[in-house]
């Protein structure tokens, strides 16, 4: 039986499917709890939230379901080295974007404030709502941490795109890593090593770590059908995080924009850049992502960059210029077929049950 391994009993899911947790306020409860529902594991990213906002969710969350999610943070969440280095690298940022500000006829936002992790604060609420699961991107928490959360029932997922990143994780002891490879959308979850040189695809990374270390296995990046999920056991996954499928569905909160472009011609290419946010993540190639953003470094560090892109982002989506809108998004989007997260997740069920049965 494919849906009866460690994963399942370990989270205590019907099936080995996860829905790739979104941060930057593109989870839904609807989503998370659509999947969990249906017997995966839905999965919430919460690292722009406030602690209260936290809570909240878990309590939405709790409401509309009583099956196990994935609460889903950042541990590391600011680059920003000193502040007359970032000067420097606003004074280029500027120089560098000043054309398609000029072209949306809208204003260069200063330099932002100086930025505080959110991480401590965050992690105090996980302590207090104990969910099921959480999961952690861009780095490792201390064995002390992992072994109370272990004491209050959480299980510990942790994101690696590196073998090494992996070992690093099982030694702290995380319950199973989530193996990212180069395929999937969104940010690369690197912490070892650059980024640009963490760059292991999915079939190869899941071999790589399955082969060196004990804990399971969750694969994620280029997985949209039972196929990809078949393909993943295969290659000695004992689940699969799904990120983009899910993003496409009426059920996330991508904005429709983003969800006609994941479906449309344009999702055939996409791109990995540090432009758009400051930290490495792969989207859609429009007009700007070829124009600027693939060769650009000229880039404010995380999350500064984001706020920066994010007033060039509102005017182009209010005048419609999408090509100048960086559209998160994995390789695998032109096999997307489902408008629907329930539907999604029934086929990706049925399908992998026929190809490993
Ligand atoms: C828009 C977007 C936001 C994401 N945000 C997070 C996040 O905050 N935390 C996280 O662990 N993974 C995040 N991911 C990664 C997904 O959870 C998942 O691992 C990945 O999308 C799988 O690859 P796929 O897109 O090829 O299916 C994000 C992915 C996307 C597309």
């Amino acid at each position: 039986m494919w849906n009866k391994n460690r994963i399942t009993k370990l989270l205590e899911i019907e099936y080995p499917i996860l829905q790739g947790p979104f941060g930057g306020g593109i989870s839904t409860v609807e989503l998370t709890t659509t999947v969990s529902n249906l017997g995966g594991l839905g999965g919430f990213g919460a690292y722009t939230l406030s602690p209260q906002e936290i809570y909240n969710t878990h309590k939405e969350i709790q409401s509309k379901t009583n099956k196990p999610y994935n609460l889903n943070l950042w541990v590391n969440d600011h680059d920003i080295i000193d502040e007359e280095h970032t000067k420097e690298q606003y004074r280029q940022a500027v120089e560098t974007f000043k054309p398609y500000f000029d072209l949306l006829q809208t204003d260069i936002p200063a330099l932002p404030p100086s930025f505080q992790s959110r991480f401590q604060n965050q992690l105090d609420v996980v302590f207090d709502i104990k969910p099921k699961v959480f999961s952690f991107m861009f780095g490792l928490l201390n064995e002390s941490i992992i072994e109370d959360l272990h004491r209050q029932g959480t299980i510990v997922l942790g994101n690696a795109t590196t073998l090494d990143e992996a070992s690093a994780l099982e030694k702290t002891g995380v319950d199973a890593i989530v193996a990212s490879g180069f395929e999937s959308g969104g940010h690369r979850p690197s912490f070892l090593d650059k980024a640009e040189l963490s760059t292991t695809g999915t079939f190869a990374l899941i071999q790589l770590i399955r082969d060196r270390v004990k804990i399971p296995v969750i694969a994620a990046g280029g997985i949209a059908n039972g196929r990809g999920i078949a393909g993943a056991f295969k290659l000695g996954a004992e689940a699969v995080q799904i990120g983009t499928a899910f993003l496409a569905t009426e059920e996330s909160g991508a904005l429709p924009v983003h969800k006609e472009f994941l479906f449309s011609d344009s999702a055939k290419s996409t791109t990995l850049t540090r432009a758009y946010t400051g930290r490495l993540g792969r989207g859609i190639t429009t007009k700007i992502t070829r124009d600027l953003l693939a060769a650009t470094d000229k880039t404010l560090p995380f999350p500064l960059q984001t706020h920066f892109m994010g007033a060039l982002r509102k005017a182009a989506l209010e005048q419609q210029k999408n090509d100048l809108v960086f559209f998160w998004s994995g390789q695998i989007a032109p096999l997307l077929k489902h408008k629907k997260a329930s539907t999604l997740m029934q086929s990706l069920i049925e399908e992998a049950s026929e190809l490993l049965s």
